[in-house]
């Protein structure tokens, strides 16, 4: 077996998890859910289920990942039974389905970043849409966006996913907040604002019975839990790093980038006078509502490119994290060096995207499956690997350069054993309740 690669250093474990963490869901699923979910109200639900769940969720996974130094899937036979490796191998399987349809969506990215800087989708964005989401031009771009990814994890964790992300993640910020400032002085801003963030408890009371399961839901999506993806990143970390702090950080970012994007989006949308209250969470918000927008405002082709341009960024850093998940378990049992196996992999992943690139009734499909049964499941699985098999030794593992921390990690254990494992019973009952039944 070849020498496993570690880090370079802590920030770039912690801007790897950020660049993961960070993507389609802070952009563009958090500021249309949080505006239609009673604003302000569900950005404090949905902060409960972040803290509650997800946090704990990822420390799980963090600890999991370094005590093992391993792969997601040889990480569970080392710490019990040979058959817990099925939950690895789920979590391998979930971040290879949902990597297949999110190069897609990288591809549709990167043609609205070409059809800022032409104005092609000006004039009817809705049109533009239809012609570049799917058939063999969007088969094109996934391929295109993939090949990036691709060439990336082929460098390695130091070489290519450190450097890359180490660049990409505090580029993100910066940009997000530049975009921010600007907005503020369209016409629109003071309502933009309003809208996104002025709390409504009566919506979000309405709403519950959907909010809950979603919040849940996004809890993980949004930190890229359930993939395996935190397992491998922490297991190229030192056993000094404190990764109740580092997760910390991850979460906390994450949650700035998704207020940052309500910020930049919705005074354009309000400036603009576009309908805000329908077309929530689908691709047309931000690919038809957002990019009218950049047709009618001063500068829009130059604030269409920057905007798409960090999408591009947060979504490659993602794609990224996807494909390191497949990469580093065949890494870590076959003879065959990285290169080569992330292009080969990155053929299978091209081949499973074409329907959904063919078709948006297929991506469609295969996110929702995604979110509402693998994802929930995987994470399920997971928490109660670590929390009730592993158990004790997982807490020592995360206490490891935390050593302050023991009352917290105390309550952190008992959180994954009892309240995590409910939260996510409920979620995924629901979730197959509306898939199949
Ligand atoms: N966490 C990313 C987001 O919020 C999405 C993602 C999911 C990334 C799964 C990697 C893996 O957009
Ligand atoms: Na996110």
């Amino acid at each position: 077996m070849p020498q496993r690669e570690t880090w370079a250093t802590r920030v770039g474990f912690i801007l790897a998890a950020i660049g993961s963490a960070v993507g389609l869901g802070n952009l563009w699923q958090f500021p249309f859910k949080t505006a239609t979910n009673g604003g302000a109200a569900f950005v404090v639900f949905y902060l409960v289920a972040v803290l509650l769940i997800g946090f704990p969720a990822m420390l799980a996974e963090f600890s999991l990942g370094r005590r093992t130094k391993r792969n997601a899937v040889d990480a569970f036979s080392r710490m019990g039974h040979r058959s817990w490796r099925i939950v690895g191998v789920l979590a391998v399987l979930t971040g290879f389905w949902i990597l297949s349809y999110y190069n897609v969506v990288g591809g549709w990215v990167m043609r609205y970043i070409l059809g800022s800087a032409t104005g092609a989708y000006f004039d009817d964005p809705a049109a533009y849409f239809g012609a570049v989401s799917s058939g063999p031009e969007a088969v094109v771009a996934q391929a295109l966006f993939l090949g990036i990814v691709v060439a990336i994890v082929a460098l390695g964790i130091e070489d290519g996913i450190e450097r890359a992300t180490k660049v990409m993640v505090p580029s993100i910020v910066v940009l997000m907040i530049a975009l921010a400032v600007w907005v503020a002085t369209l016409p629109g801003a003071a309502e933009g604002y309003a809208f996104f963030l002025s709390p409504n408890v009566d919506t979000m009371i309405a709403n519950a019975g959907s909010i809950i399961p979603f919040a849940v839901g996004q809890a993980f999506f949004t930190l890229s839990l359930g993939m395996a993806i935190m397992i491998t990143y922490s297991s190229y970390v030192g056993r000094d790093d404190n990764l109740i702090v580092d997760g910390a950080s991850v979460v906390v970012t994450n949650t700035i980038v998704g207020v940052l994007a309500g910020l930049v989006v919705f005074p354009i949308l309000l400036t603009i006078g576009a309908d805000v209250t329908t077309d929530t969470g689908g691709a047309g918000a931000l690919f038809v509502a957002t990019a009218a927008g950049f047709g009618s405002v001063p500068f829009g082709r130059l604030f269409g490119i920057v905007f798409f341009g960090v999408v591009l960024i947060a979504a490659l850093s993602s794609a990224i994290s996807l494909l390191e998940v497949t990469v580093s378990y065949a890494n870590d049992n076959f003879d065959v060096s990285r290169p080569v196996l992330s292009i080969g992999i990155g053929i299978a992943l091209f081949l499973l995207g074409v329907p959904s690139a063919m078709d948006t009734a297929w991506l469609t499909w295969f996110d929702n499956f995604a979110y509402q049964v693998f994802l929930p499941l995987s994470v399920l699985l997971l928490i109660v690997f670590v929390g009730w098999v592993v158990g004790q030794e997982a807490l020592e593992e995360l206490l490891s350069g935390a050593e302050g921390y023991r009352t917290f990690g105390t309550v952190w254990l008992w959180t994954i054993r009892i309240v995590v494992v409910i939260a996510v019973l409920a979620t995924l009952a629901l979730g197959v309740n509306e898939m199949f039944l």
